[in-house]
């Protein structure tokens, strides 16, 4: 769906921020990137809805080139939530998730019903905050709108630079939820980046790891985790591999998906071992989802029942 071809960004000051880049990101893929700070990642991701002009090469959206798209066009249907907070400081909240639905001449009724169902998904009340200036708001309920303005006009795709950076662990947390439950619901194409190794392994269903302006590694968190294509992303990963990741294969331990699992909790079938764990301590079962759609469902039960027999075996090193 989106297509980076031989793509670099040099800076006026002859910064090479992005050198040749290939890409391919595929329709409701959940798309990470990671690399420490300087790497191109902010660069790399707005060079898609032409907020940066690529000095070099081509990116495809639908293989159409996004310079033949009218650049309106293309904004309004790319979401984009910023590095920094930047709410219109005279604007309500309401007003500021309401830009892009009001652009798109969505109906009245229809744009404040979908404000009310933004900000209580990302647990504010309604009623108290949609009045509200940002300024009346903490750092991260200010994030959260941040998020949810992305989100408001549905577009395809939503591009998201660290958007979670300012929120403590638990609203994090629950913010990780709502977005993967999102992508699974309505296939969304994300890509998003982060500074956190486990965030990525988390939510991704490919990690795209990147030094100076290069692509050094490209795969699915559990590939990246095993088989650390060199130095630099295995220390990056740090110490994530484990005895378990071998232990818990997702797949072969689910069972298929039924009715009433609607409304649980779900985790991408590429998730590193350590977060299922983490997500079954919570909660007694979880959906497996894969590019946004559930194939099973799992269960506490069923995975300790399963680790503890492979300790048996004497088969966990962790
Ligand atoms: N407008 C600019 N002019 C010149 N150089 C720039 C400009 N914007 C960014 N750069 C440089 O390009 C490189 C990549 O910057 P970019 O913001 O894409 O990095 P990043 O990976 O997003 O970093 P961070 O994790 O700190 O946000 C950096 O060396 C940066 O200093
Ligand atoms: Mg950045």
């Amino acid at each position: 769906m989106i297509r980076f071809e031989n793509v670099s960004k040099v800076y006026a000051d002859e910064t090479h921020a992005v050198d040749g880049v290939d890409l391919e990101i595929e329709k409701g893929e959940f798309f990470v990137i990671i690399g420490p700070s300087g790497c191109g990642k902010t660069t790399l991701l707005k060079m898609i809805n032409r907020l940066i002009k690529l000095t070099d090469g081509t990116i495809f959206i639908d293989e159409k080139r996004i310079s033949d798209y009218n650049i309106h066009e293309l904004r309004w249907n790319i979401g984009y939530v910023l590095q920094q907070i930047a709410l219109f400081p005279h604007m309500t909240i309401a007003e500021n998730i309401a830009i892009v639905p009001e652009m798109k001449k969505w109906k009245q009724e229809e744009t404040d019903a979908r404000i009310d169902e933004l900000l209580e998904m990302v647990g504010l009340d309604a009623k108290t905050y949609r009045d509200r200036l940002p300024h009346e708001l903490s750092g991260g309920q200010q994030q959260r709108i941040g998020v949810v303005r992305a989100l408001a006009a549905d577009p395809d795709i939503i591009l998201m630079d660290e958007p979670f950076s300012a929120l403590d662990p638990i609203s994090r947390e629950k913010l990780q939820e709502d977005i993967l439950d999102l992508q699974k619901k309505i296939n969304k194409t994300i890509i998003f980046v982060t500074h956190d190794m486990s965030e990525a392994l988390k939510l991704a269903d490919r990690v795209c790891i990147m030094k100076e302006g290069n692509v050094v590694q490209l795969g699915t968190p559990k590939e990246i985790v095993q088989h650390p294509s060199n130095e630099f992303v295995r220390t990056f990963v740090g110490d994530k591999k484990q005895g378990l990741d071998q232990l818990l294969d997702v797949k072969s331990i689910m069972k298929s998906p039924e009715n009433e699992n609607e409304g649980l909790p779900s985790i991408s079938v590429n998730s590193h071992p350590k977060s299922v764990l983490e997500a079954l301590t919570e909660n007694d079962r979880i959906l497996i989802i894969d590019k946004g759609k559930t194939i099973g469902v799992i269960d506490r039960k069923t995975v300790f029942a399963h680790l503890a027999h492979q300790q048996d075996r004497g088969e966990v090193h962790a």
